[in-house]
């Protein structure tokens, strides 16, 4: 079953007198529960065809369809609600509030959206993603790869359909990208979210089950390697 879709997806932007399709024309679909990295080179649209994909932003043209149902029918406080409730997103900066603890970071959309924490569900994730003792700790006090987890569990906090991840390994260094990566793969497994990653790193690519590498805003390749068919 499909998950997320979209069809003739297209996102211009004005550069001086300038047009550039950042993502051109884009129709790809993805199933529940995969795991697809979305690679090539700097400045090929990665990041923007994933803006677009999780209605970060508007697209120029052509549709996503989430669930069947076309994106262009929500409007933006629907759109809002859907990325809160059903999308999760990773980036590489973490983007954890300063001044809140690592607890109260992961707790903070399941805040804004006004419900009960599943204290049962949040535990687990806690446990999976190995952040129990430093859950209590500001950011500044944790290293980059425990502030990655902790962004991670913020992320899973409202049992997300979907988990966005632009470039999650980006800013850490060998050893901690390497855990990051494979905590990602194993919570979206075990939670059955579908993961959709963006990365320019071969090595981080080649551990998905699909890989779409994207050149001038087109999808040029769409590949499952063997390993995990
Ligand atoms: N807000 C914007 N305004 C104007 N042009 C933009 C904007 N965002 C992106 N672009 C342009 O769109 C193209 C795609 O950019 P994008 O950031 O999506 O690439 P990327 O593949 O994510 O690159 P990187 O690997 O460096 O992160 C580039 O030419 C970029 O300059
Ligand atoms: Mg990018």
């Amino acid at each position: 079953m499909n998950i997320i879709e979209c069809k003739n997806l297209t996102k211009e932007y004005l550069s001086g007198e300038n047009v550039v399709k950042a993502v051109d024309d884009v129709t790809v679909s993805f199933r529940q529960g995969e795991f697809c990295a979305i690679t090539g080179p700097s400045g090929s649209g990665k990041s923007t065809f994933l803006h677009v994909l999780s209605s970060l932003e508007n697209p120029t043209s052509g549709n996503v369809y989430y669930g069947e149902k076309s994106l262009s029918s929500y409007n933006d406080n629907q759109l809002s609600i859907l990325r809160r409730r059903r999308f999760g997103f990773v980036f590489q900066a973490y983007n954890l509030v300063q001044e809140l603890t690592g607890y109260e970071n992961i707790l903070l959309p399941v805040m804004l959206d006004n419900k009960k924490p599943d204290e049962e569900y949040l535990n687990k994730v806690i446990d999976m993603l190995g952040i129990r003792d430093r859950l209590g700790h500001l950011p500044s006090a944790l290293s980059g790869g425990q502030q990655q987890r902790i962004a991670i569990a913020r992320a899973l906090s409202n049992r997300p359909a979907i988990l966005f991840a632009d470039e999650p390994t980006g800013n850490l260094d060998g050893k901690s990208g390497r855990e990051v990566l494979s905590l990602l793969k194993y919570v979206s497994k075990q939670l059955g979210v579908t993961l959709i990653l963006v990365t320019h790193d071969l090595h981080v690519a080649e551990q998905a089950e699909r890989i779409l590498t994207i050149e001038d805003g087109k999808i040029v390749k769409d590949t499952r390697p063997a390993a995990s068919v």
